[in-house]
């Protein structure tokens, strides 16, 4: 086995010739952070995408699920905040004119020391940089960018202009544009997916019927302005975000916030990836509108590294849409307060927001998947790369392979294809060597192979082979569905 190894560019490499994922418009260069998901790619985003759905709807029964649209008045971004504070401090190298954000081109930076050996180093400026960051001091920043000499990957030079704020969001027109080109219908592609639930609270609550403490989720697309996109879906500017604001009332957010922490965690544990992976990061510079913040990190090919952030949001997105939109965005809540022994009564709910990138979560399961394993003896050399994933996230289920073309054998095979292909996703293949056929099904995580060969006209019985065990067995045909099903439930 070796993914002690940097496997990071051979996982790349295998996302695109598997058909997992390519370059967005490929033929005309691509487009920087943005990607396309292949047949492969978009059958394990999706699977993704149910799984965490599911989990928060189908297994809560205080949950529920909206589908907001992209576009929103431009007020809500005034009203949440994006318009004025969804700025990253940048600066600009000089001679390359590549515009970095500081604490990436910081990060960057330590992650260097990290590789050299240099750990305390390292250290010491996230230590400097974050204490820097909470207190907004741009000069300390350039300071400590000018102490250690950090250069532009590009130029190489220590040129750098002085750090500035950029907002993130990108915009767009609504509607038709006048002859002078001029326009005031800017419209924005949505930062986050979370303001379509807020501005739905009300609508969702009395349409549900919905009683306090109750979540609403919701996945969709969601657009930064990245000024540096690195280490490929890590950082992009289209994605897709996975995010669930759990409304409570005021006072009780510490308690729920902790819930939502272990809660969140044990997701991603259930899926079969080990705690050593995964570590908390509070936050220290809060965002403008939390009281609480922490990720979720998971240690990928290049690091820890955040993949979900659960937020207490207080009540400042609804308090800001109240004041924006002159509707009330409260809620009447009749259980008793013991301590007064009257309801609660009328409140603008606390919020717990958790939010994970979707396509984060799939680099996450495929980065944990992938091996290149080296099978072979001295005398006879074999390899093999694997995508170990889980059951229930694999694009294909179930590979059914004739061992020949003829004596009746696809026949058989197509017929256990019939018989299985409404449960879960199968894939038949009747070309090259069985030996071949075996290895690209591990190239594409498909967990379990039947082989079909002349015994099985004799006694219904075929060979089931297992992805991550390579050992094989004899089964009856009947038990196929069951072995499948098991696993993947
Ligand atoms: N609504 C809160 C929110 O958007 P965030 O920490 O900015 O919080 C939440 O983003 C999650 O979205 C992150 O943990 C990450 O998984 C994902 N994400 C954010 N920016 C991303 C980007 N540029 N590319 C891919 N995923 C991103």
């Amino acid at each position: 086995m070796t993914n002690t190894k940097n496997i990071f560019p051979g996982l790349i490499a295998h996302c695109k010739e598997y058909g997992f994922i390519f370059p967005s418009s490929e033929i005309y260069e691509g487009l920087q952070a943005v990607y396309d998901y292949g047949q492969m790619g978009s059958e394990l985003k999706k699977n993704i995408r149910d799984h965490w759905w599911k989990n928060m709807t189908q297994l809560h029964d205080n949950i529920v699920g909206i589908d907001a649209a992209i576009f929103m008045h431009p007020t809500t971004w005034k009203a949440s905040g994006h318009i004025d504070n969804f700025n990253d401090p940048m600066i600009d190298n000089k001679d390359s004119k590549k515009r970095y954000r500081v604490d990436h081109l910081i990060e960057g930076f330590a992650d260097e020391q990290l590789a050299a050996g240099h750990e305390e180093l390292a250290k010491e400026v996230l230590k400097c940089m974050d204490a820097l960051l909470a207190k907004d001091d741009f000069t300390g920043l350039k300071k400590l960018i000018d102490d250690n000499k950090i250069k532009c990957a590009i130029s190489g030079t220590c040129n750098w202009t002085d750090i500035r704020q950029f907002n993130l969001m990108f915009s767009t027109e609504f509607g038709s544009i006048a002859a002078t080109g001029e326009t005031d219908n800017k419209v924005y592609l949505r930062p986050e997916t979370a303001q379509g639930i807020f501005v739905n609270f009300l609508n969702v609550q009395k349409s549900g019927r919905m009683k306090i403490p109750f979540g609403i989720a919701q996945v969709g697309k969601a657009f930064r302005n990245e000024i540096v996109a690195r280490q490929f879906i890590f950082r992009m500017r289209e994605f897709e975000q996975m995010e669930m604001q759990f409304f409570i009332r005021p006072g009780t957010q510490k308690e729920w916030y902790e819930y939502w922490k272990a809660e969140r965690l044990k997701w991603h544990l259930e899926l079969g990836i080990p705690g050593n992976k995964y570590r908390y990061h509070d936050h220290v510079k809060l965002a403008h509108y939390a009281d609480a913040a922490c990720d979720i990190e998971y240690e990928f090919p290049f690091g820890f590294k955040e993949v979900e952030g659960i937020h207490s949001r207080t009540d400042f997105d609804l308090t800001q849409h109240q004041e924006y939109s002159k509707k009330k965005m409260q809620y009447f809540d009749n259980d008793i307060d013991v301590s007064t022994g009257k309801p609660f009564g009328n409140y603008i709910p606390y919020v717990i927001e958790t939010s994970i990138g979707l396509d984060r979560m799939f680099l996450l399961v495929m980065s944990h998947a992938y091996e290149e394993q080296d099978l072979g003896t001295p005398d006879k050399p074999d390899s093999r790369v694997v995508l170990k994933l889980p059951a229930k996230l694999a694009p294909i289920k179930l590979a059914i392979l004739p061992l020949t073309k003829k004596d009746g054998l696809p026949e058989i095979a197509t017929k256990i294809m019939d018989a299985c292909r409404a449960d879960f996703r199968c894939f038949y293949e009747e070309k090259d060597s069985i030996g071949k056929r075996y290895r690209r099904m591990d190239a594409l995580g498909t967990p379990f192979c039947v082989t079909i060969d002349h015994q099985t006209k004799e006694d219904d019985t075929v060979t089931i082979r297992y992805r991550d065990t390579m050992l094989q067995e004899r089964i009856p045909i009947t038990k196929i569905r069951d072995i499948v099903t098991k696993e993947i439930s």
